[in-house]
Formats: structure tokens, sequence, C-alpha cells
């Protein structure tokens, strides 16, 4: 899953761009510090001795001309290269992108950062999830970045460059992945208590995967098929949850919170805070300030039977 170099991994044919402009500015910056460490040494060497005065020198236009024209050239350089990779790597806002290879101004995936959880939705489908985002292998998608609150940046190192999500603004970026994988995603600007549980996956699918996905995303979770399920989609809908969250084809339409409509499909909660899985929704639901202390989410202090319902009910949204 997640490297522990993701930069150096890239798994995206921007992400391989990306790495290639950070191995050759840093083999520049190696050579030259290695050549004004080397200079340094020579000098500290020959020039060892205290009572010598080193010959004086009192200019020489050509090697003035050389050390002004060669930091010029070199610093051009490194903006050429990083001028194509922007190029490159920047998917232009849809009003200007017109004419080349992404002439249409279609937008695939809009992503809108919260305090402090990711919110995606993809256009062109009823799909809206949270924290995960789903894409077909080989297809570059163009994601348009929003923020529903405070300055956020999404971030997924092994696949696409940071982007900022600003409130009141849309940003573009590209997301498109090599082959099948499950990528990690961060929020990687301070936005908040929270904000390093701000995390969230990227999961590539091969073409046809990614359309039974969206397949089964689309359709409505099946109703609670035991009682105690039945009991939990009451009080769900009965007390605050239903206030917040939405469930595909319930009366919980609210877009405060993420949307649960198939939740326990998801591999995370808390936007990467902990696993998700029977135990860890049970430990959540008692308390969510324990694990993710000042998140916009209340402790609802309900009883253990009541907490017993209320995971039933979810574990039935797959
Ligand atoms: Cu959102 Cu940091």
């Amino acid at each position: 899953m997640q490297s522990t170099f993701p930069v150096f991994d890239p798994a995206s044919p921007q992400a391989e761009s990306i790495r290639d402009l950070f191995v050759q500015v840093l083999f520049i910056s190696a050579g030259i510090f290695g050549i004004v460490a080397v200079l340094i040494c020579v000098a500290l060497y020959k020039f060892r001795a205290r009572e010598d005065v080193p010959k004086q020198d009192f200019g020489s236009h050509r090697r003035e001309i050389a050390w002004m024209a060669g930091p010029v050239i070199i610093v051009l350089w490194i903006a050429a290269i990083s001028i194509k990779l922007m190029l490159t790597i920047n998917a232009l806002p849809v009003q200007y992108a017109k004419g080349g290879e992404h002439s249409d101004d279609r937008v695939d995936l809009i992503v809108t950062g919260h305090q402090w959880w990711w919110e995606v939705e993809y256009v062109g489908t009823d799909v809206v999830s949270a924290n995960e985002i789903h894409i077909p292998t080989g297809k570059k998608l163009r994601v348009e970045l929003r923020s529903a609150d405070v300055i956020h940046c999404f971030w997924v190192a092994q696949l696409t460059r940071k982007m900022d999500a600003i409130p009141g603004h849309t940003n573009y970026v590209w997301l498109e992945a090599n082959g099948p994988g499950v990528y990690q995603g961060r929020c990687a600007e301070y936005c908040g208590t929270q904000h390093a549980w701000m995390n969230f996956l990227v999961i590539a699918h091969d073409p046809d995967d990614y359309e039974a996905w969206v397949q089964r995303e689309s359709s409505e979770p099946a109703p609670p098929s035991n009682e105690l399920a039945e009991k939990g989609k009451a009080v769900f809908m009965d007390l605050t949850c239903s206030q917040c969250h939405a469930i595909s084809g319930t009366p919980a339409q609210e877009d405060f919170a993420p949307n649960l409509t198939h939740l326990a499909s998801r591999r995370q909660i808390g936007a990467g805070v902990i696993e998700n899985s029977k135990e860890n929704l049970h430990t959540w639901l008692a308390n969510p300030q324990a694990i993710k202390p000042g998140c916009k989410m209340p402790n609802f202090k309900l009883s253990d039977e009541q907490l017993d319902q209320l995971v039933a009910y979810l574990e039935t949204l797959e």
C-alpha cells in the first residue's frame, strides 16, 4: 500500500514527471555543492600557513563573466524544465481548456475538502462518497477541487501534484493511475485540529471493475435484513444522524457530514483515523471525540443497545 517514499514510487505519468524533475534538480544541486565543497577544501589546504599572504588578484573579466553566466544558465535551465513540467501536469481550468488533446470541458470528479474529510462526487452519476476516490486505470480524469470551509490541499504523492482546495475558488488537477492499486492521499495544508487525520484513498480499478463498482455504488442499499438492523435504521432516522448524513433511498439526505450510502464497503472510518470494522464502528459511535478530538461529530451518548442496533444497520450498507 503506502510506499515509504511515495514521490520516488510514482504510479502515473504526472507523478513520473515530478520524480524526474526532482531527481534532475537534486543532481544539479549536488553537483554545485560538490564543486563548492572541493574549492573550499582546496583553499583551506593551499592557504593553511598563517604567515603567507596569498598572491592578490585584482579582477578578471573572464572569470567574472563566467561566475555570473554560469548560475544564470543553471537557474534558467531549472526554470525551463519546471515550466515544461507544469504545462504537462496542470489541468487547465475548464474555461481555458480548449483545443488540443483535452478539448472537451468535462469534469470527472468534484472533490470538496471539509474539516476534516473529503467529499467525492462522480460527475454524470448519482454517486457521492467520502474519503475514497475510485478511478479507472489509464484514464486522465479532471478533478475539480473545492472547499466547504478553510484552505485544504489535495495530495496523492504517487499520482499527482499537490493542489489547494480553496473556499470560493475552484482548482483543477489531473488524476490518473498506470495500474490498479490503492494509493494514499492526504491533506497537505494545515487546516485545523484534525488536519493530520484528513486522509483519503485513491483506489484504481481495471476499467471493467470500475464500471461494476459504479453500478454497485449507484444502487440503493438493500433494506435491513434483520430486526436489529431494522431498529438501527429507526435510530439513525429518528436521532440526529439523519440531520447531517445522507443515505440514498432513505429520508436521510443531508450533506453536512459524509454520505454513508455504501459505508460498509469503505476501508476506513473518520478519514483514515481507524480501519472500518464492526468493532471500530462501535467504538467510533460510542464517542467519536475520543478517537478524533475536535471532529464535527459529537458524542451522542448512545446506549449500548442503540450502539448495537446502529452498527447492525450501518453494516448492511454495502
Ligand atoms: Cu485539510 Cu489539512
